[in-house]
């Protein structure tokens, strides 16, 4: 098993302080946070009453089995989804009390998206994919910053391709830095190694892994895949809704060993 670089320094495993909202040591945070979909008889409670912190410059996975809510409350973690009931700061701002056009530029200015269709616009090249969200916000990337996250993610040759012209994984690189370049205070990836080989994955995840480290950004990834997972500094289980488990400086045996427990849970019922 390969060894990733991490930033253990302080951490004594204890669950993060939840009076306060936000906190110098959480990036986001939620309280009793529910969604539901659909009515009566089609209801279906995707997240339900979730307290969680994700730790500021810091690595947390989100896994589970299938439908078990992961996708639902990173989405609402970012601002993407409404809620049905509960709270949700980033930082030290309400984004369950913001006005739609508040939540808009927070999204904007505070959080980079990683998805695992890339969502790249197919109209523009790479470049212009890369700096949209900057340009949108009015917001001038910083060039230096932006040659160095083109040279890590090594898609210097392909900017001005359009991302039909691009293979799966060198979309996904420009995705990466589109998320990057704003250096936004929390980074979500759904999935983002999804539609990877296991070498374009595991660029990713170094690239991912680095951020935390060295430049100290918060990344929230939800992920299927043990080895993605083992990248984290902390992995969040999700069953059906809930938060049933946690587990710090995981590796990919512990992760394995623990999601056979949800098998087995699944087999039973
Ligand atoms: N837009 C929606 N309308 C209705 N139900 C939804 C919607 N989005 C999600 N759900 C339901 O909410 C539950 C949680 O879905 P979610 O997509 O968050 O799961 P997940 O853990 O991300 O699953 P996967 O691993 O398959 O991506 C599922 O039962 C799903 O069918
Ligand atoms: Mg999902």
């Amino acid at each position: 098993m390969r060894k990733h670089r991490r930033n253990d320094g302080g951490h004594t495993g204890t669950t993060p302080p939840r009076d306060l909202p936000g906190g110098p040591e959480l990036a986001s945070r939620a309280s009793a946070l529910t969604k539901t979909f659909g009515v009566d008889d089609t209801r279906v409670t995707a997240v339900d009453a979730v307290d969680i912190g994700i730790e500021r410059g810091r690595f947390t996975a989100v896994m589970g089995p299938s439908g078990s809510g992961k996708s639902t409350l990173m989405h609402c973690l970012a601002g993407l989804d409404s809620v049905t009931s509960g709270h949700i700061w980033v930082g030290d701002t309400e984004i369950t009390a913001l006005k739609d056009k508040d939540l808009t530029q927070l999204r904007r200015d505070k959080i980079g998206f990683i998805f695992q269709t890339f969502n790249l616009l197919p109209y523009l090249t790479a470049m212009e994919n890369i700096v949209l969200p900057m340009s949108i916000a009015h917001r001038k990337p910083d060039q230096g910053w932006l040659d160095q996250v083109v040279a890590t993610l090594e898609i210097g040759d392909r900017l001005r391709h359009r991302p039909s012209q691009m293979s799966g994984g060198q979309q996904q690189r420009v995705a990466c830095a589109r998320a990057f370049v704003g250096r936004p205070e929390l980074i979500f990836a759904d999935e983002p190694t999804g539609n990877l080989d296991s070498h374009a994955g595991a660029e990713v995840l170094g690239v991912l892994r680095r951020s935390v480290d060295e430049l100290r950004q918060t990344v929230v990834m939800v992920t299927h895949d043990l080895v993605a997972a083992s990248y984290a500094d902390r992995v969040v289980f999700l069953g059906d809704g809930h938060i049933v488990d946690e587990m710090h400086t995981p590796t990919h045996e512990r992760v394995l060993e623990r999601m056979k427990r949800f098998d087995a849970t699944t087999r039973t019922t």
